[in-house]
């Protein structure tokens, strides 16, 4: 078994060129790009250069330390890995939260997780924009920065705020998340949120923030580390029907655990 420092020491360092990366386009080129759409568009293309260089950077970092391990990227990498064979297998998401970047929120990250024969085993969040790192390995807890972090501890949605994010989708899915949404209206919550990017959505849960984040259609670099900093930090996270998370295309809730029975009974209501 793969030392768990080497492989969170690089997986930080991965996102930390990647996320300097990030800001360049962030900062100076994406203003160049922007004036270019006139008609008040968003350049794709200068999203694409930033997710791709982000997403190069961190497969060049990971495969000098650890060249025979398998690398699943949202852009171009292993297209062809069996997630379920592969021993070491790297789930990247170089720019998650592409559309805040493109409007220019500072609230986007890089997604990098380790997994070792289908477990979770590093995971690393990193917002460039604010500087906030959030990091989790199998039995060692999660932590914003340097501080260990833990779920919220209320049992009652009452209590709670919640977070979603809708799937690229405006048709069957994106009624059903808002059916959904008012459902949880029903229930007295303190309020729903949707900041746009599921990783940092899912570091919400594991800090205590919100009692508990849906969406019914996420990627597997959307949750893969998400989902290890979720239940190191004492929450649970299961697909939207109550199932085992697959590493694939797949719904998610993710909660505090107190609160996983009430969040599925509306859920499963209303998944597709
Ligand atoms: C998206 C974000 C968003 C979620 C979408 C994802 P991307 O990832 O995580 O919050 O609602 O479903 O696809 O495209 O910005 O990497
Ligand atoms: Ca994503
Ligand atoms: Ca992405």
């Amino acid at each position: 078994m793969t030392d768990l420092v080497r492989l969170l020491e690089t997986a930080k360092d991965a996102a930390r060129l990647a996320g300097a990366e990030l800001m360049n386009y962030f900062i100076d080129e994406n203003l160049e790009m922007r004036d270019k759409s006139a008609a008040g568009g968003v350049s794709y293309d200068l999203v694409s250069d930033a997710d791709l260089s982000s997403e190069r950077i961190i497969g060049q970092r990971i495969r000098e330390s650890f060249p025979d391990h398998e690398l699943l990227g949202e852009e171009a990498l292993g297209r062809d890995v069996d997630v379920d064979q592969a021993e070491h297998l790297w789930i990247i998401d170089p720019l998650d939260g592409t559309n805040n970047f493109a409007h220019r929120l500072p609230h986007f990250a890089v997604s990098i997780a380790y997994y070792h024969r289908g477990v979770a085993m590093v995971g690393v969040i990193f917002n460039p924009a604010t500087n906030q790192w959030f990091t989790a390995t199998r039995g060692g807890g999660a932590f914003a920065g340097e501080k260990r972090v833990a779920v919220a501890q209320h049992t009652t949605l009452s209590k709670v705020i919640i977070g979603c994010g809708f799937y690229y989708d405006r048709g069957e899915m994106m009624r059903r998340t808002l059916a959904a949404i008012e459902e949880f209206f029903s229930h007295q919550i303190h309020g729903i949120r949707r900041f746009g990017t599921a990783s940092l959505d899912m570091c919400m849960v594991g800090c205590g923030q919100f009692g508990g984040f849906f969406e019914y259609k996420l990627s597997p670099w959307d949750f893969a580390a998400g989902r290890l900093f979720v239940e190191e930090a004492g929450g649970k996270t299961t697909d939207a029907l109550g199932g085992e998370l697959p590493l694939r295309p797949s719904s998610i809730l993710a909660t505090n655990g107190y609160l996983h029975e009430a969040m599925l009974v509306v859920t499963k209501r209303h998944h597709l």
